[in-house]
C-alpha cells in the first residue's frame, strides 16, 4: 500500500523529490517509477499545503495532533490527493473513511502501527468483530487533543459498548477502576494479545498475581481452586458481593465441599459452622497457608 504510494509518487514529481523522501521511505531511490499495479489508482501526492487551500480548519487542528510528526502528512491516510485536488474536491478521488468498511479502514492505520501494542490487531475480538480502528480513535478531535487520540475517556470508550461491565462496576464489590486508580488497559491490551481475552498476561491467573503478589506464594498448603484459576470464587469486573466473590460464604464453599464431613449439608443458620457466613473465621488463610498447621486453612 505505501509503497505503491510512494512509487507513483516517484512518477509525478520525479528525481528531486524522491531522492529527498527515500530516507523516509526506505527503499525507492529509483527514477524509473514501478509500474502501476492498479490502474484506477490516484495519480500523486501534493503535500499538505495543497489540502490547505481548501481545508484550512482541518489542516490547523491537525497540526497539534502527534500524527504532524509523520512525514506522509494528510495523504499517510487519505491517500494521494493530487486527482482529488485538482478536481474540486471530488469525494471519490481520495480516501473518505467513514465510507470504508472496517477492515479496509483498519488496513490503512495498519500500514503503519503494526508493531508493538498493535501487533496482534489481525485476528483479535476486536478485529474480527469488524471493530474499526477509528471507533475508539478519532486522528481529527474537534477540540483538545486526548491521550492517544481516544474519542472518549478510556473508561467510558471501553463501556459505551461493554454495558455488562459498566454495570459490574458498579456493584459494591469491585475493584478501583471507577475510582480511576486501575482502567481496563491495566488487564486488557484492546489492540489483541496472544492470550485468551486480550489479557495482557498469558492466564488469569498471571494476570491477578502482577498486582496481587502475595496470592502467588509459595505456599506451604495450597488451595487447590486458588491454584486452578482466581475465577472460582472471584469475578474479575465486580459482584454484589464483597471482595468481588461470585456466592457468598457458606454456599461459596459448599459448591465444591459437600461430601466430606462438617461443610457436607447446608448449614441452618444457627450452625456455629455456617453462622455470619462462618467458614472464613475457622478458615481465614484460604488462599493458602504458609504455617506447618495450617493444612486446614486456620491459620
Ligand atoms: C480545491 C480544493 C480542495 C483541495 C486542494 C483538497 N480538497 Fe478535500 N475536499 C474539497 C471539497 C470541496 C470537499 C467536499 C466534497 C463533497 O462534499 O462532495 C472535499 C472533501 C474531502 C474529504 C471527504 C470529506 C467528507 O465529506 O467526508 C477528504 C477526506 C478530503 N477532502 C481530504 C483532502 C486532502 C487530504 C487533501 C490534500 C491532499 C484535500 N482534501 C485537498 C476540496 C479540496
Ligand atoms: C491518521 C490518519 C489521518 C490523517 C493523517 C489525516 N486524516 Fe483526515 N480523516 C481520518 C479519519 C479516520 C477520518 C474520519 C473521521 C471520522 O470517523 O469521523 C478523517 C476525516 C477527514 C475529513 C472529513 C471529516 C472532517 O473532519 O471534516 C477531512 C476533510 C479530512 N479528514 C482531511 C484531512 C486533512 C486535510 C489532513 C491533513 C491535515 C488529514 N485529513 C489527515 C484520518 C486521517
Ligand atoms: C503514514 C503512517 C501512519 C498512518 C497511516 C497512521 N499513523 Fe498513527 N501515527 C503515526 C506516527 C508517525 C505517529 C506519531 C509517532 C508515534 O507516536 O508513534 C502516530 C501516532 C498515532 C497515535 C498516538 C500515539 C500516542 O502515543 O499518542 C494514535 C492513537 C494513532 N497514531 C492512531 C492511528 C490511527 C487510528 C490510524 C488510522 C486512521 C493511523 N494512526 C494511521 C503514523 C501513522
Ligand atoms: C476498542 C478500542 C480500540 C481500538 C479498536 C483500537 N484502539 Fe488503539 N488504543 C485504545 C486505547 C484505550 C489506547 C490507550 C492505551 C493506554 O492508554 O494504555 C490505545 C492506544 C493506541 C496507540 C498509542 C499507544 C499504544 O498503545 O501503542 C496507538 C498507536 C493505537 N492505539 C493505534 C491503534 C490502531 C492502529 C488501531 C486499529 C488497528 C487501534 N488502535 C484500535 C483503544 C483502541
Ligand atoms: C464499538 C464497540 C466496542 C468498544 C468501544 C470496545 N469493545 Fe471490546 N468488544 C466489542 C465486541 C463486539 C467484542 C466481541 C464480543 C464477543 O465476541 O462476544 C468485544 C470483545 C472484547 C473483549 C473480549 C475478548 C475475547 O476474546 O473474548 C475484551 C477483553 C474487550 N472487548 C475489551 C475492551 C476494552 C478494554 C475496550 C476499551 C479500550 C473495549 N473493549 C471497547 C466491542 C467493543
Ligand atoms: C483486574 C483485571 C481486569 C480489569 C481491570 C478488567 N478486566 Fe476484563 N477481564 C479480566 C479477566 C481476568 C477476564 C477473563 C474472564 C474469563 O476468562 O472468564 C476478563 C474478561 C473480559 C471480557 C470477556 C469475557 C467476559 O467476561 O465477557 C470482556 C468483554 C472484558 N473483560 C471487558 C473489560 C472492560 C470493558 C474493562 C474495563 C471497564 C475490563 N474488562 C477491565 C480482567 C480484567
Ligand atoms: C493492575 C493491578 C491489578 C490486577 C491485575 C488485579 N488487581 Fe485486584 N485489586 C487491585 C487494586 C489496586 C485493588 C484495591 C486494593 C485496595 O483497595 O487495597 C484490588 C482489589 C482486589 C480485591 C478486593 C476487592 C474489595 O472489594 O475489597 C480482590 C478480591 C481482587 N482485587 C481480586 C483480583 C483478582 C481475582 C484479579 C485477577 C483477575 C485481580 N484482582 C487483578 C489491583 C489489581
Ligand atoms: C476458594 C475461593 C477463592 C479463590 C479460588 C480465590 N479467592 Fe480470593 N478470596 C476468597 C475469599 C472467601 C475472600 C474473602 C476473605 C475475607 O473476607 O477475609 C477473598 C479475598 C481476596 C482478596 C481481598 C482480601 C485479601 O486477602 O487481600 C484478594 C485480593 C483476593 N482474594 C485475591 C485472589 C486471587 C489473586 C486469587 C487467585 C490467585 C484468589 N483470590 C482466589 C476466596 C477465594
Ligand atoms: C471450586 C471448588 C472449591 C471451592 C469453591 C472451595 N474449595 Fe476448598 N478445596 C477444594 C479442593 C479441590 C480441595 C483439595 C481437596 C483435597 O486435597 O483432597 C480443597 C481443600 C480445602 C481444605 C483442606 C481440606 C483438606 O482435606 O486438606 C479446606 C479446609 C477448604 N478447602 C476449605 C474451603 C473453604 C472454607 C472454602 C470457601 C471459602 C472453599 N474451600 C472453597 C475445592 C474448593
Ligand atoms: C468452628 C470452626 C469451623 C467452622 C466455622 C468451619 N470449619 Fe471446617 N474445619 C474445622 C476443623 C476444626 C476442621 C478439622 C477437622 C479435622 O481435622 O478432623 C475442619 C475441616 C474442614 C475441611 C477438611 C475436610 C474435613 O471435613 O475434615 C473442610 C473441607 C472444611 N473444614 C470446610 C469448611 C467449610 C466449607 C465451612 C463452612 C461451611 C467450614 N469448614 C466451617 C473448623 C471449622
Amino acid at each position: 500500500m505505501r509503497m505503491r504510494g510512494w512509487a507513483s509518487l516517484a512518477g509525478a514529481v520525479g528525481l528531486t523529490l524522491v531522492m529527498g523522501l527515500a530516507s523516509v521511505g526506505g527503499a525507492q531511490n529509483t527514477t524509473t517509477p514501478a509500474p502501476a499495479k492498479e490502474p484506477a489508482a490516484p495519480a500523486g501526492f501534493v503535500g499538505m499545503g495543497t489540502c490547505a487551500q481548501c481545508h484550512e480548519e482541518v489542516v490547523n487542528a491537525f497540526k497539534s495532533t502527534p500524527h504532524m510528526s509523520s512525514a506522509q502528512g494528510c495523504e499517510g491516510c487519505h491517500g494521494p490527493g493530487q486527482a482529488h485536488a485538482e478536481n474540486a474536491g471530488d469525494k471519490t478521488k481520495i480516501k473518505v473513511f467513514t465510507e470504508l468498511s472496517a477492515v479496509d479502514s483498519s488496513a490503512v492505520c495498519m500500514d503503519c502501527h503494526n508493531k508493538g501494542n498493535q501487533k496482534h490487531w489481525i485476528g483479535s475480538s476486536h478485529n474480527s468483530r469488524q471493530i474499526a480502528c477509528t471507533q475508539c480513535h478519532d486522528p481529527h478531535p474537534k477540540g483538545a487533543v486526548q491521550p492517544a487520540l481516544l474519542k472518549q475517556p478510556q473508561m467510558k470508550l471501553c463501556t459505551s459498548c461493554h454495558l455488562q461491565k459498566k454495570a459490574q462496576l458498579m456493584r459494591p464489590g469491585h475493584m478501583p477502576l471507577r475510582e480511576g486508580k486501575l482502567e481496563c488497559t491495566s488487564c486488557h491490551n484492546p489492540h489483541g494479545t496472544p492470550n485468551d481475552r486480550m489479557l495482557l498476561q498469558t492466564s488469569v491467573n498471571q494476570n491477578c498475581y502482577s498486582c496481587h503478589a502475595e496470592k502467588r506464594g509459595p505456599f506451604l498448603f495450597e488451595h487447590a481452586p486458588v491454584r486452578e484459576n482466581c475465577l472460582n470464587c472471584h469475578d474479575a469486573h465486580g459482584t454484589v458481593n464483597e471482595k468481588m466473590l461470585k456466592v457468598k460464604a457458606p454456599l461459596l464453599c459448599q459448591q465444591c465441599h459437600q461430601t466430606s464431613s462438617h461443610p457436607g449439608p447446608a448449614y441452618p443458620a444457627q450452625s456455629r459452622y455456617a453462622f455470619n457466613q462462618g467458614c472464613l473465621h475457622c478458615h481465614p488463610s484460604i488462599h493458602g497457608s504458609v504455617h506447618p498447621s495450617g493444612n486446614r486453612f486456620f491459620r
